[in-house]
């Protein structure tokens, strides 16, 4: 892919002019990877939102992650250069939903994966990613039940690790990934069969039959870490299919097989050139949080970020 160095350029001089950073997720099409001043996953994305010192944020992912970074940084003006890219996981649950649910079981505590609307956040006790959601459970006294929402798969791969180590149980709401259960138990094996030599990771959205399949259950940036520190050649990457230029860029002479070529997020593929272009000349699309919102839904991030990550 050569990317068009006029669009490139006009890109560099806009965000000189904005003093703008562009984040990007690892997901986002090759072109935005490739022109965006840090790449990351969820976690490492709200990280740097917290610590840039520019004024300007455009978040080349999915709304709740720019969400995410106008709750850390209210000071700053994050835009989304396409107002429709959304993550229908997030939408799985409302905040009356959670609320009734906390109704129900009154002891226990929120856990809320980050894909997810500020209200809910706002709604939560605690917020994590795919990165530390089995630590962020671990910090809680082994004796708290816990409500994850809104995915059932990261939420039953947390509630597996952590049996051994707690006394009390998981309510899962059902929400899921409409781009990570496409991929099938036959597509591991199939893979398998053709390169028995490649270590397979998928991420921990997948489900549990696919997740059962594999040597490595990682986030993306995990799998990042991972591939660098390994010896292997060959890995089968079971994740949203962006993820693989980001390795092979960081990975020149390791060979990746994505699982299923049907897992693209339709949502994260919004985000083009000309649309980072236009968000910058106009300014848009502004993602704001209520005031009242975004104090509770901050709490919820603060204690995720104060839980150190294992690896
Ligand atoms: P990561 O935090 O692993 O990058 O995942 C984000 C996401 O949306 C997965 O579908
Ligand atoms: Fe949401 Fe799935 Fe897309 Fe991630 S890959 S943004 S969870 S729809």
């Amino acid at each position: 892919m050569v990317l068009d160095q006029r669009l490139v350029e006009k890109i560099q001089k806009l965000k000189k002019q904005r003093n703008a950073v562009i984040l990007a997720h690892n997901y986002q099409p090759a072109e935005i990877q490739d022109i965006a001043d840090f790449c990351g996953d969820s976690l490492g994305l709200s990280i740097e939102a917290a610590k840039t010192g520019a004024d300007v944020i455009v978040f080349c992912g999915v709304e709740f992650m720019a969400e995410t970074a106008a709750i850390i940084s209210p000071q700053k003006t994050v835009l989304l250069p396409d107002k429709f890219a959304g993550c229908p996981m997030a939408d799985m649950i409302t905040a009356e939903q959670l609320s009734e649910l906390k109704n129900v079981y009154r002891e226990a505590a929120v856990v809320c994966y980050v894909n997810s609307s500020a209200q809910v956040k706002a709604e939560s006790d605690y917020c994590c990613t795919s990165s530390n959601a089995v630590e962020v459970v671990d910090s809680l006294p082994d004796t708290q039940q816990v409500i994850f929402v809104p995915d059932q798969h990261l939420g039953q791969y947390v509630a597996e690790k952590m049996k051994a180590a707690r006394h009390v149980g998981f309510v899962l709401w059902p929400g899921y990934c409409p781009t990570h259960v496409v991929i099938t138990e036959d597509d591991i094996k199939e893979a398998k069969a053709k390169y028995p030599d490649a270590i397979v990771m998928v991420h921990p959205e997948c489900t549990e039959a696919v997740k059962g399949l594999a040597e490595q259950i990682l986030s993306t940036g995990q799998m990042l870490k991972f591939v660098k520190g390994s010896s292997a050649k060959r890995f089968i990457v079971g994740t949203e299919v962006g993820i693989i230029h980001a390795l092979k860029k960081r990975n020149p002479n390791a060979e990746f097989i994505a699982a299923s070529g049907r897992a693209v997020c339709p949502n994260m593929k919004k985000i083009t050139l000309d649309k980072v272009i236009a968000s910058l000349e106009d300014m848009q699309y502004k993602i704001t949080v209520p005031e009242d919102i975004r104090i509770k839904a901050k709490r919820s991030i603060d204690r995720m970020l104060a839980v150190l990550p294992s690896r």
